[in-house]
């Protein structure tokens, strides 16, 4: 990694994307005040192309690992096939449906796993969930606004693909961690997802892991040839954040239990994913929340992105 994205420094303005800030926003920019800063968590949303890359596996592991530096929140986007709950050990009674549906608070919702960090489980199995209305997304920006507001990093747990409200929840995340795999199959995937998530927003970052890796250093290969396209063809520079080995004691873990991260943090995966977290508060300045204005919070930037998609 070069240390670009380090220097780089947080745009509020960028942040609302290429089309600035729409037609509405400039006219009201006359009638309000200053707007009012604020701290805000570090938000980051894992995602992939392709399915079953491991984004869940690292997701719980990377929260169980973060918690214990900064006060974290694992939110479950899997809108409809949500599995967060099983890998971190816990059995939510409420989740993000009945919050969308203003059924339950937030922290009615939110549990505390028994590693530390805290979850927003997401519904499994609810069809309506799985395709999310346009008031579910704004309930949905407006909770994420305020949990962003009291935490310090929240990571956001995407379904595969780009469905158009895993991509809005990439526009709305500070930075959007890439999990893909060695396979050229992951790697057109995770490409595409840079593509169409570049063309929305020229300034979002890429962090990208390479999980499952069978030789040490495959992953560094893999990603130079995936940030070799993406420079190529959307002009995109990505950043590496690492590899992790495959590890049949990830497979063998059972639901419910506790994450590898917690019962075996020497086994290979375990380090591995230490060693990303490392990288994570290297990369992005220490995640330590950051300074936004009512325009440029992640609820801000939902509401934004949300008329272009
Ligand atoms: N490093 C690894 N070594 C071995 N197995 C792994 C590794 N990472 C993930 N797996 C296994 O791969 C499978 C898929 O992992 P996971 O559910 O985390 O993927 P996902 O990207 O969240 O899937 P989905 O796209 O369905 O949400 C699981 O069975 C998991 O145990
Ligand atoms: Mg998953």
């Amino acid at each position: 990694m070069d240390g670009s994205a380090q220097q780089r420094q947080p745009d509020p303005k960028g942040a609302l994307g290429p089309r600035g800030k729409g037609l509405f926003g400039r006219l009201f920019d006359g009638l309000r005040g200053t707007p009012v800063a604020r701290q805000e968590a570090i938000s980051i949303a894992i995602a992939s192309g392709k399915g079953g890359t491991g984004k869940s596996f690292l997701a719980t592991s990377l929260a169980v690992l973060l918690h214990r530096q900064r006060r974290s929140v694992l939110v479950d986007c899997d809108f409809g096939l949500a599995a967060d709950h099983l890998l971190l050990g816990v059995k939510p009674t409420l989740t993000l449906q009945q919050l969308l549906a203003h059924q339950a608070t937030v922290d009615q919702v939110l549990v505390t796993s028994p590693c530390g960090p805290r979850l927003l489980p997401g519904a499994s199995g609810v069809r309506r969930m799985a395709n999310p209305s346009d008031k579910d997304l704004i309930a949905f920006a407006k909770e994420l606004g305020g949990l962003a507001a009291r935490e310090e990093v929240l990571l956001l747990d995407l379904g595969a693909g780009i469905a158009p409200a895993t991509v809005l929840t990439m526009l709305g995340a500070d930075w959007i961690v890439l999990v893909t795999q060695p396979e050229i199959a992951a790697l057109v995937d995770a490409y595409a997802v840079v593509k169409v998530v570049a063309q929305l927003n020229e300034r979002a970052r890429f962090l990208v892991v390479v999980n499952r890796v069978s030789q040490p250093g495959r992953g560094e290969l893999a990603f130079q040839r995936l940030t070799e396209v993406a420079r190529q063809h959307v002009g995109v520079q990505l950043h590496y954040l690492g590899e992790v080995p495959d590890d049949d004691a990830v497979m063998q873990q059972r639901l419910g239990q506790l994450p590898l991260v917690a019962t075996d943090p020497e086994a290979p995966t375990s380090r591995a994913v230490q060693r990303l977290v490392d990288r994570l508060l290297q990369l992005c300045g220490d995640l330590r929340p950051r300074s936004v204005d009512s325009e440029s919070g992640i609820e801000a930037r939902f509401r934004q992105h949300r008329l272009f998609l």
